[in-house]
């Protein structure tokens, strides 16, 4: 596309599916996919004074403090590949501060799109989640099994995916939800994220086919 790169910000509470519509979404239009969840776990994963500090919170399903979250973000913004390629954000802004850092440095997405899922759906996909450690594929006993017996034998569940957990993270996750969308109320775009993850990245997809005609045509207008 011969426009300026696509700006994308994605959200949603716990397992409405980000994760898995980001990685289609990167892979059909390059953008660079940014999620500070992947980030962070990298950084526990490492062993890293970040994660060791990030560690803590992330167990409790808690939020990281903004200082060390926004401070990776704007770090990973900041490289060339992002200007190049454009941004795909994941899970990034999550609080009214974060929010306010994004306006204070001038970066705006061209759209947000949110994934509206029931409570209920999110807390069964949160209790079924699995993740393959080798490819770090993320996989639903019931909803999106694997296919082979090697690779089920390999899943891990991750501690936050407990019933009691997932009840904590999404409310935590509501409330914050309510200070951040009014920052990005003109540029919200809500998909229903209780379809099958194909159908739902169609609508997405074409929502940003409508953008990257726009952005062209601006650029061409100017
Ligand atoms: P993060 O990794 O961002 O966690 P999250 O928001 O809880 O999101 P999840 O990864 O749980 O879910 P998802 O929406 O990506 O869904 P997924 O595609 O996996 O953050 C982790 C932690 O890091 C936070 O708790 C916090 O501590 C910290 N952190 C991160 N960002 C921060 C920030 N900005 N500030 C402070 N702290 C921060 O799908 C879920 C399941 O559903 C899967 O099993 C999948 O197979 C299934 N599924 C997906 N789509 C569908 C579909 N359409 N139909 C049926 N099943 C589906």
């Amino acid at each position: 596309v011969a426009g300026e790169p696509l700006k994308v910000m994605i959200s949603g509470a716990p397992a409405s599916g980000k994760g898995t519509q980001c990685r289609m979404i990167a892979e059909k239009y390059g953008v660079v996919h940014i999620s500070t969840g992947d980030i962070l776990r990298a950084e526990v994963a490492s062993g890293s004074e970040i994660g060791k500090k990030a560690k803590e919170y992330m167990d409790n399903g808690m939020l990281v403090p903004d200082e060390i979250v926004t401070d990776m973000v704007m770090t990973r913004l900041s490289l060339p590949d992002v200007k190049e390629r454009g941004w795909l954000l994941d899970g990034y802004p999550r609080s009214f501060s974060q929010a306010q850092s994004l306006q204070r440095a001038k970066i705006k997405p061209n759209i947000c799109i949110l994934l509206d899922v029931p409570d209920e759906v999110l807390i069964d996909r949160c209790v079924g989640r699995r993740m393959d450690p080798v490819t770090g594929q993320i996989y639903h006993l019931k909803n999106h099994p694997p296919v082979t017996n090697e690779i089920s034998a390999r899943l891990i569940t991750s501690p936050n995916d407990t019933p009691e957990k997932a009840e904590a993270r999404l409310a935590i996750y509501k409330n914050n939800a309510a200070a951040i969308l009014p920052t990005y109320v003109d540029l919200l775009r809500k998909v229903d994220g209780n379809r099958p993850k194909e159908v739902v990245f169609e609508e997405i997809d074409s929502l940003l086919q409508q953008i990257q005609v726009h952005v062209v045509k601006s650029k061409n207008d100017r």
